[in-house]
């Protein structure tokens, strides 16, 4: 269980989410008056950018009852509903979306295909389907050097690194849409800053133990803890603590449409 405590998740990448959304948005071309599915809704950030900025309707639906209770009291009085599911088997009817999307959540369903395949099914015909993940072994800057510090430190560390993620480079989600039976597919970089007030405030989110690598400090003991947290220092090249850090998360995104006919 990596995803449990939303505020603490929050914290440490969903205000990254929230950034990543309106350009996944944009890049999914989602339209006034769309019926939108948030695949893996997490704390809200994308279905809360969507209702913000367009007038659409979005349903959420993620496995976590604490993430979509966190979602649930962002959402008040906003023309969204977040649903506890699985997106494996969605619970909804066949072609009863516009647009189906799924932001930083591919690479933490058991079985992407299916997730994919029930995308397809929810979203009628000639509707969009588009999706986000970070590039972790390179472009996502923070997880990427927080895993190479790992590894350096603890070889044994090495099956955990989110490189090994299946969908974090160039083409693999293109691929899965491909698979899918998806048409017109396109793929593109998307990427945000990130900005620390100091080496801290990007160290401290990963000791609430949220997502593999807060899972993996919770593991850690209190020396190994604090050998990782100054290896993650030299990685970044941050010298002084106190120093603020700006570096870049990239994510691949991709879109496709579901056949006319
Ligand atoms: C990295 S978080 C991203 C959440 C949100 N989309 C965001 O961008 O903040 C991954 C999410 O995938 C969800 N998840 C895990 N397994 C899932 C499944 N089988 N179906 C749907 N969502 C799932 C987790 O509960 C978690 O909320």
């Amino acid at each position: 269980m990596t995803f449990f405590d939303a505020a603490a998740y929050e914290r440490f990448m969903g205000r990254w989410s929230r950034r990543l959304a309106p350009l996944l948005i944009d890049f999914a071309g989602v339209r006034e008056g769309d019926r939108v599915l948030d695949v893996g809704s997490g704390t809200g950030s994308l279905a809360l950018e969507l209702t913000a900025t367009r007038r659409v309707e979005v349903v959420g639906i993620d496995p976590s009852a604490a993430f979509i209770e966190h979602a649930r009291t962002r959402a008040a009085g906003r023309p969204v509903r977040f649903d506890i599911g699985d997106a494996q088997a969605l619970p909804y009817e066949d072609a009863s979306f516009d647009t189906s999307l799924a932001l930083l959540v591919i690479n933490h369903i058991p079985d992407p295909r299916k997730a994919a395949s029930e995308m397809r099914r929810v979203t009628r015909r000639g509707g969009r389907i588009a999706a986000a993940v970070w590039d972790y072994g390179e472009g996502m800057t923070m997880l990427r050097a927080f895993w190479d510090a790992a590894v350096a430190l603890d070889p044994a560390a090495e099956p955990r690194h989110e490189r090994h993620m299946p969908y974090c480079r160039r083409n693999q989600l293109s691929t899965l849409w491909a698979e899918s039976g998806l048409q017109e597919i396109e793929e593109t970089a998307l990427v945000i800053p990130m900005e620390f007030a100091s080496f801290d405030a990007l160290w401290a989110p990963f000791l609430k133990g949220q997502g593999p690598g807060g899972a993996y400090v919770a593991s850690l003991t209190p020396d190994r803890r604090q050998a990782l947290r100054e290896r993650l220092r030299q990685e970044l090249s941050a010298g002084d603590s106190d120093q603020p850090i700006r570096i870049d998360a990239r994510a691949w995104a991709v879109r496709g449409n579901t056949p006319q006919r």
